[in-house]
């Protein structure tokens, strides 16, 4: 097969950890006989510096005449001080948005060679680490008004949070697909004690699972959820939950695997263009030091071939690869346990391709 895959390297260690999947890509290719082609688009800090915003049309345009798109990170302090509306995040909410893909699949899944770099305890490591956060993308605070103004002599800011129920509906959707496809466990996760857009989004979920008897549902507020990860996240299969409180679940669900560098995700709306990253940021302190772990980037290369080009085998091929190599004893600085052998991020990535 013959694909375009835009690929935007971003800021800080995203350069480095996306040309170690374009590597581990490149092989897939050469083993498989397929041909990838990269169209490299700018987003970010470094578009800011070349065109004064984070995003350009020409850029998004770029990414969505690809088959998808191979995302590294974006940010750093150097662009702090910029205006909230020209952020380099800004850049990644946009792109989020422009591919209208809704739905970002986070999986927590502990890598047995590393479950001693789990923070829990091995008694709750042990009962097993396998699950997947279902992120509502494009909807919620994060793409409400947000604006600040002066009143009663002070600065007063407002974040305004909105789903409507057709969004709710079309992620609570993935959440019970992916749940069928898995142990057909479905947590929905909201704080309906408090927000109406809460009450709307369980409301929503609870006339779907009519449609999904086969998927037993549960509600969980969100202040619980954080807790029940630490506490026992051997309970949960599929969590579906809105734009923050997933980008907030998801963070503490990769740190009980043991770390973020490990974890890919996949963002995909109606059609078959993905958006595809690993859900650390851009690292600033280690860039350009080859100390960053490429895998949840390789990772996420595994995700787009799985579920936007339909090669399942390619995938695995992949993500065996990254097996044998954490079971042969390479680390890198992040994963860094006793007895192991330290790597760098370019080292890593070659020893990835060749157990392709
Ligand atoms: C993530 C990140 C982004 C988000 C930031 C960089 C805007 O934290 O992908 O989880 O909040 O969505
Ligand atoms: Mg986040």
């Amino acid at each position: 097969m013959n694909k375009k895959i835009a690929v935007i390297r971003g800021d800080g260690i995203g350069p480095e950890i996306v040309n170690e999947a374009i590597k581990v890509l490149d092989k897939v290719a050469e083993k498989f006989g397929h041909t990838f082609e990269y169209i490299n688009a700018d987003m970010g800090g470094c578009a800011i510096d070349k065109y004064g915003d984070p995003l350009p049309q020409h850029e998004l345009d770029k990414c969505l005449s690809a088959d998808s798109v191979l995302l590294g990170a974006v940010g750093g302090p150097k662009w702090d001080s910029v205006p909230g509306n020209l952020r380099p995040e800004k850049g990644l909410l946009r792109i989020r948005a422009g591919m209208g893909v809704y739905s970002n699949n986070r999986p927590a899944k502990i890598w047995p060679q590393l479950a001693s770099a789990s923070p829990l305890k091995p008694e709750i490591v042990e009962k097993g680490i396998d699950f997947i956060i279902v992120r509502e993308l494009i909807g919620g605070v994060y793409f409400g008004e947000h604006k600040t103004y002066e009143q009663g002599g002070e600065k007063v800011s407002e974040d305004v949070m909105k789903y409507s129920e057709s969004e709710i509906e079309r992620i609570g959707r993935i959440g019970f697909e992916t749940a069928r496809k898995r142990r057909k466990k479905l947590c929905s996760v909201e704080k309906s004690n408090v927000l109406d857009t809460s009450r709307l989004w369980k409301a929503v979920i609870h006339r779907l699972a009519e449609e999904y008897p086969d998927v037993e549902l549960t509600d969980m507020l969100v202040d619980n959820c954080a807790m029940q990860i630490v506490k026992n996240p051997a309970q949960f299969d599929v969590i579906v939950t809105e734009n923050m409180f997933g980008d907030i679940l998801s963070d503490e669900a990769s740190m009980i695997t043991g770390s973020i560098g490990m974890i890919p995700s996949s963002s995909l709306g109606a059609g078959s263009n993905g958006l595809y990253e690993p859900i650390h940021g851009s690292a600033p302190d280690i860039a350009g030091q080859d100390k960053a772990n490429p895998i949840g980037t390789v990772l996420s290369a595994a995700m787009m071939l799985r579920f936007s080009f339909d090669m399942p085998k390619e995938a695995d091929s992949i993500e065996a690869a990254v097996n044998k190599v954490l079971s042969d004893g390479y680390r890198t600085g992040d994963i860094m346990q006793e007895g192991m052998k330290r790597v760098g991020c370019a080292e890593m990535g070659s020893l990835i391709a060749q157990a392709i």
